[in-house]
């Protein structure tokens, strides 16, 4: 049988445009996930945006829109990052947002992600990132934690400006952790902050 990491490297490897690495996705027929999901969640915002959201995985809201982030952890996110000065729906690369998920399909229930359905995906992230090529990437979650640096440990990684995908990448929470844990946004705050800083120079 194929080895779907492989298949997955050599359909992410021969998309020349984000329209063919979206198609590349459509055609991959190795995810379990993909068989419950209602649409295939790509990306959002603007591609030559400066800063690169990774999230998790589509929840309900994301599935039935085809869109990353849109329910209530996306409107967290989307405050959060208004916060300083960042929108997915600016037209400037300076203050705006590009936002995508490992997965691109939800999972039944929400479960997290399996290691091995995060590793047939990372090609298709990797090539995602080179393809847009951003200045940084902030990771939200352990799914995406675990695609970019190959860790988990969210709680413990977070602040930590780290080396992924031949980036900076800044690992944060995820937003729907911090709707259900109010005293975790403190650290988040100092996190955006710490983002500014390195967009300043
Ligand atoms: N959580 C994520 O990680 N991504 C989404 O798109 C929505 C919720």
């Amino acid at each position: 049988a194929a080895d779907p990491v492989m298949v997955a490297e050599i359909a992410a490897q021969g998309a020349r445009s984000l329209s063919d690495l979206r198609a590349a996705l459509g055609g991959y027929e190795h995810c379990e996930l993909k068989k419950g999901a209602r649409n295939l969640v790509f990306a959002d915002g603007n591609p030559a945006a400066r800063v690169w959201i990774l999230g998790e995985a589509p929840g309900r809201d994301e599935d039935l829109e085809g869109r990353p982030f849109v329910g209530r952890a996306g409107q967290f996110l989307d405050r959060m990052f208004a916060a300083i000065g960042l929108s997915r729906d600016s037209a400037d690369p300076a203050t705006s947002l590009y936002i995508t998920n490992v997965m691109p399909w939800r999972p039944p229930q929400n479960r997290d992600p399996e290691p091995d359905e995060i590793a047939m995906m990372r090609p298709f992230v990797a090539r995602h990132i080179a393809l847009v090529d951003p200045e940084v990437i902030v990771v939200m979650g352990n799914t995406s934690l675990r695609a970019a640096l190959n860790t988990t440990g969210i709680l413990r990684a977070r602040g930590q400006w780290a080396q992924g995908f031949g980036k900076p990448v800044l690992p944060m929470v995820h937003p729907a952790y911090l709707l259900r844990n109010p005293a975790a946004k403190r650290e988040a705050w100092a996190d955006l902050l710490s983002l500014q800083a390195k967009l300043r120079g």
